[in-house]
């Protein structure tokens, strides 16, 4: 596609000496639209040049040769604004969405790369809490985010299915098993887990079971090993109830317990580089000069632990994969621990390369309106429960709605399990998101159902019209009101949009995205007919809406969010 910042770059190279990739790289889209389609900010410039931005500014701009593509250059305080040529724009555009159609956006940008992302992750016998929808909705965008733009991308669940609490959970299960149901595994496991524990406060000795238990699962025991992978199956049918309504998929589900035969040789590598030492009867790696706490390898009763795994997969990692990235979609709440790790994986003997592709991606915390969702016993907000009472929700307001409308319920699930989605992804990872039903599923606000709302405004829009939209028959000048320029500029920005998500693993950039589109595109609908006599404007503007359709829908999509067809 025509790329303008890079034509643009190339112009004011031709007048300062600066390098046109450094151009491109300081240039930027202004946030007002009565600030052009690019500005090229010269603070920087000023320094080295040791003249006021502004007169850099001036004496850019009255250097800058005649070009076709350019309408107009404008100082405003220290930028140099620049208004592209709107019929190079939509003619840009429209050549590119004619060849790529329903692929529209869909690049090699990232072609030969790996990425692995992880997320998810929830522990075996213990409750999907509001945190794990969170990296399990964050992890997901990121990952088809990364694999439309044609990173080779590995998803990963590295299920918590591992560590001592086992040997308790072993020990529980064989006492008390009979005395519960199991219809809400999850549950009747806690309720296990807090017994045992209880006992094995009041009696040494069934703390010795338990250690010895997890000694057998260590030791890949019949009896123990069959538990365990009950306890696993147990957890994952009701994971999956969670994952089949947001319909996540992962390509391994390779959490710790994988890890357990893969840890000696970390230790092997960390006790050769002299580093790990002698603390209090455990293995550490002393972190002082990094102004971290010491990273635990091996606790003194000699198991192994949560921070030790993790190294393990690192290292299982970049033999299986050769990852240039590896991300690490978890709570804020784990900062340390991935420092630590970080820190640690310098000393495994591994490229560099693998080291700086390490990333910890990090988000808050969720709020309900009311005060803090509490994960704690007796205050745990269900993932399940409150995925389907956002169907319920969604189906009421359809109800209101359009009360005779067809397939009510496919509908409902969309757009009660798209609203949360959305709201979930709407704002930068690391804010603490606030819960507000009345929010989530507005039908005007900034939300999923909206920008639902629209796309099925546009798909009716497409029906009603009965033609089918034909590029080769638009004249560019019937696209030129602002509010349909508006739509192209934000379509042309489609693919760009994307990279900012990869780049900065942000899938808000992209929420942000959908709902400038669905905005602008209102504003163009309420504004003018989209179907008339005149043949030529009328298959322009039908033109316009198809590219809306398939970018809403794409975009969403690479959310986690499904449209539906009617609302
Ligand atoms: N299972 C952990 C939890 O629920 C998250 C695991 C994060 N990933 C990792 N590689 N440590 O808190």
């Amino acid at each position: 596609m025509f790329n303008f910042k890079e034509k643009i770059a190339e112009e004011i190279a031709k007048t300062i000496q600066v390098e046109k990739s450094e151009i491109v790289k300081t240039m930027e889209i202004p946030k007002e639209k009565n600030m052009g389609d690019y500005a090229f900010p010269c603070f920087r410039l000023a320094k080295t040049l040791k003249k006021a931005p502004q007169i850099i500014a001036n004496e850019i701009n009255e250097k800058l040769g005649k070009c076709d593509f350019i309408e107009k250059t404008e100082v405003v305080g220290g930028y140099l604004n620049f208004y592209v040529k709107k019929e190079i724009l939509a003619q840009a555009v429209i050549e590119e969405f004619e060849t790529k159609k329903e692929n529209y956006g869909k690049s090699e940008y990232g072609k030969g790369k790996n990425i692995i992302v992880e997320y998810s992750s929830p522990n075996i016998a213990k409750p999907f809490h509001i945190g794990h929808l969170r990296t399990t909705l964050i992890g997901n965008a990121l990952y088809n985010t990364y694999k439309y733009l044609g990173y080779n991308t590995i998803g990963i669940n590295h299920l918590g299915d591992y560590g001592t609490q086992f040997g308790k959970m072993i020990e529980g299960y064989k006492r008390w098993h009979e005395e519960y149901t199991f219809e809400n595994p999850i549950e009747d496991l806690t309720k296990i887990y807090v017994r045992i524990n209880e006992l094995c406060k009041e009696d040494e000795n069934v703390l010795e079971l338990c250690r010895q238990n997890f000694k057998n699962l260590e030791e890949k025991k019949e009896y123990e090993v069959s538990l365990w992978e009950k306890f696993k199956e147990l957890s994952l049918s009701e994971f999956y109830k969670i994952y089949d309504l947001l319909d996540v998929k992962f390509d391994s589900l390779n959490g710790e317990a994988f890890y357990a035969d893969k840890m000696q040789e970390v230790i092997d590598i960390l006790e050769k580089s002299g580093k790990l030492i002698e603390s209090q009867g455990a293995k550490v790696i002393d972190l002082e000069d990094k102004n971290m706490p010491p990273c635990i390898i091996c606790k003194s009763n000699g198991s192994s632990i949560y921070a030790t795994r993790d190294l393990a997969a690192i290292l299982y990692r970049t033999r299986k994969y050769d990852f240039d990235k590896c991300l690490y979609v978890v709570a804020y709440e784990q900062n340390l621990h991935f420092k630590q790790i970080f820190e640690v994986a310098k000393l495994l003997e591994i490229d560099e390369k693998y080291i700086n592709g390490l990333e910890h991606v990090s988000y808050g915390m969720v709020h309900l309106k009311t005060g803090k969702m509490s994960t704690r016993e007796g205050n745990v907000i269900k993932v399940e429960e409150l995925l389907n009472e956002s169907i319920e929700r969604a189906t009421k307001i359809l109800e209101e709605k359009n009360p005779n409308i067809e397939n009510k319920e496919e509908i409902a699930k969309k757009v009660g399990i798209g609203a949360i989605i959305f709201n979930d992804l709407s704002n930068s990872r690391i804010k603490d998101e606030i819960f507000d039903w009345d929010n989530i599923l507005n039908f005007q606000g900034e939300t999923g159902p909206y920008i639902q709302y629209i796309y099925v405004r546009t798909k009716s829009v497409l029906e009603n019209a009965k033609i089918t939209p034909n590029a080769e028959k638009i004249n560019t000048a019937d696209l030129l009101e602002p509010e349909a320029i508006d739509v192209i500029r934000t379509i042309y920005n489609f693919e760009d949009t994307l990279k900012s998500v990869t780049d900065k693993n942000e899938p808000y950039i992209l929420s942000k995205y959908l709902i400038e589109l669905a905005k602008n595109y209102s504003a163009f609908y309420n504004n003018y007919k989209i179907i008339s006599e005149d043949e030529n404007k009328t298959n322009a503007r039908i033109y316009l809406t198809y590219m809306t359709n398939v970018i809403l829908n794409k975009g969403a999509n690479l959310l986690g969010i499904k449209m539906p067809d009617k609302m």
